[in-house]
């Protein structure tokens, strides 16, 4: 377990914040072709990433990072602080680089960690900048103990013409040992044509 999700983990239990993923009824994994399945995530201390590198891997996907142009601090307090604010406000911090020809993917699994029970901001400004009119959106998400929180929520309310398949929410301090249940919800939310 890395000290950042400890301490969250440690935070988020005495506040008595613990929450459950979902509570959803499955659907019927969507059918599509490896090229048209985008996963972009956002991280701030690697979890996420290596959640989206496992998906990647799992669907041959292509991988995006979102990226804001301004980094969050590096400094934990810093950023627990900041987030605190911009989750709250809703913030949408303005984000480098673009995804090339976003209108050729089907799928789009988009992650995140869990920040103050929500999307962090960065994923807000990525799903407010395209049109996801037509896609299938699947939520991901790493958390500290909090679960999916209201991250699925927020984002079906934001994509609201997109379709969304159940989300997936994962320990961020287990991540690196949780190939097989990465793998176990891969395969019921898609089925990759060959
Ligand atoms: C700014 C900030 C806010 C967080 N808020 C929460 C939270 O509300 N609930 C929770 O369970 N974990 C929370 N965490 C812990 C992260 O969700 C968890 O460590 C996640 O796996 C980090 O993903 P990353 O490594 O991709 O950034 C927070 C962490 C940070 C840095």
């Amino acid at each position: 377990m890395n000290r950042r999700t400890m301490a969250w983990m440690m935070a988020a239990s005495f506040l008595g914040a613990a929450g459950c993923a979902g509570g959803e009824e499955a659907a019927s994994p969507v059918v599509t072709g490896s090229e048209k399945v985008l996963i972009a995530y956002y991280s701030w201390s690697g979890n996420t990433r290596f959640a989206a590198e496992t998906i990647q891997k799992l669907t041959g996907g292509t991988l995006f990072e979102i990226k804001p142009v301004k980094a969050y601090p590096t400094d934990y307090r810093a950023c627990v602080e900041l987030a605190r604010k911009e989750c709250r406000e809703g913030s949408r911090p303005e984000l480098a680089g673009k995804v090339e020809d976003f209108s050729r993917y089907e799928v789009v699994f988009v992650g995140t960690p869990n920040w103050w029970s929500t999307m962090a901001p960065p994923v807000r400004s990525f799903l407010t900048g395209y049109d996801f009119r037509g896609k299938t959106v699947i939520p991901f998400v790493t958390h500290g103990g909090g679960g999916m929180a209201h991250c699925e929520q927020d984002m079906r309310k934001i994509c609201a013409h997109a379709q969304f398949r159940k989300g997936g929410a994962f320990a961020g301090s287990g991540i690196r040992q949780a190939e097989q249940m990465l793998a176990k919800w891969v395969n019921e939310v898609i089925s990759i044509r060959k």
